[in-house]
């Protein structure tokens, strides 16, 4: 059974210019135990879709409709005060950039202890045990828990941040770009904890990201967003070797060690406004196959074949075809 389902959700953005439908009608389930990649342009709605599944969206944004299903119950119905509560203790997040939102003037240890207290009803001694602990889970020596965020590297206090999102034993991680502002070598190291901690903690995690290799690397299934909406979601497997939208084709194919010689592609133009998006497929206006059928109705985010969705007119005509030639 899923642990979390996400039914039809919208989330906008109220500014002067009008709504911006940052996340138009998402539908996906997310299974126990199991690592979904969110991939798609900057812009395109995966972090404002991870704070709608927070009930926590900046003003002036609001879920405007939808559901979201941790466990059979809907997020979006609760009080802030019910909210307070199971965020962090049974869904948790990674924020994008979060490593820099350390506290330059508290010790490392001291901040994870004020999580801690903040979460559970235990004692200062015990809560400083329990830090010590998950810092080694994150392969952080817990002697440094007394050092400052300035001492810490890159990969380290982002090893402080998974620490701090794991330390209530949550159910679901969200990871929103947990590895963008590492190097390569320990980008590789965070996503191998990642994975560690989410056999070892039975995890289910949405993994958030525009890097395509990442998703390749450290998903079971991949959803891929355009303009606040999912296009394509499929297992890992399926989407590197048989997509089915143009989209996906196209990011694919623009990324170099995918796809060893072939030649590269260049999606051209940029995701779209979302205070008025393009009419009928909101990819239209930057796809090379778009037909008169594309401007005009909107694709139905539909099973093509076994588990595997997608939101495409013409989805059923591309198996195995490069549309980007
Ligand atoms: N506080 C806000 N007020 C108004 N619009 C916002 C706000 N936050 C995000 N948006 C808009 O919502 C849309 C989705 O943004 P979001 O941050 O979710 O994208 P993203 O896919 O996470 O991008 P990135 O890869 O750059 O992190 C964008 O059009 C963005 O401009
Ligand atoms: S619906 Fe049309 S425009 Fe949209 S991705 Fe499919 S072919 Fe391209
Ligand atoms: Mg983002």
């Amino acid at each position: 059974m899923a642990v979390l389902e996400v039914n039809n959700l919208k989330a906008y953005f109220f500014i002067e210019a009008g709504a911006v439908k940052a996340v138009d009608d998402v539908t996906f389930a997310l299974e126990r135990g199991e690592t979904l990649g969110l991939a798609g342009e900057s812009g395109c709605g995966k972090s404002t879709t991870a704070f709608a599944l927070l009930n926590l969206l900046p003003y002036p944004g609001r879920i405007v409709d939808g559901e979201v299903l941790l466990d059979g119950e809907d997020l979006t119905k609760k009080e802030p005060d019910e909210m307070r509560k199971i965020r962090w203790d049974e869904i948790s997040m990674v924020f994008q950039g979060a490593m820099n939102a350390l506290n330059p003037v508290l010790r490392i240890g001291d901040q994870i202890v004020e999580a801690i207290i903040l979460h559970e009803n235990i004692t200062t001694d015990e809560a400083y045990r329990k830090m010590e602990d998950i810092l080694e889970v994150v392969g952080v020596d817990p002697t440094r828990a007394t050092n400052y965020p300035h001492e810490f590297s890159g990969g380290m206090k982002q090893r402080v941040m998974i620490a701090m999102a794991l330390v209530t034993e949550p159910k679901v991680l969200i990871a929103d770009e947990p590895t963008t502002a590492l190097d390569v070598t320990v980008e590789a190291q965070v996503l191998k904890l990642l994975q560690s901690l989410q056999a070892k903690f039975q995890l289910s995690v949405i993994l958030i990201t525009h890097d395509l290799a990442t998703i390749a690397e450290a998903c079971d299934r991949v959803a891929i967003m355009y303009a606040g909406q999912i296009v394509e979601l499929a297992d890992v497997v399926s989407i590197f070797k048989e997509r089915l939208h143009p989209y996906t084709e196209g990011l694919i194919r623009s990324v170099p060690s995918l796809l060893g010689t072939e030649k590269l592609v260049h999606i051209p133009g940029a995701p779209p406004g979302l205070v008025t998006p393009p009419s009928g497929c909101r990819f239209h206006p930057r796809c090379p196959i778009a037909t008169d059928i594309c401007v005009n109705q909107e694709p139905k985010f539909q099973e093509i074949k076994e588990k595997h969705f997608v939101a495409c007119h013409h989805a059923d005509q591309l198996w195995g075809k490069n549309v980007w030639k």
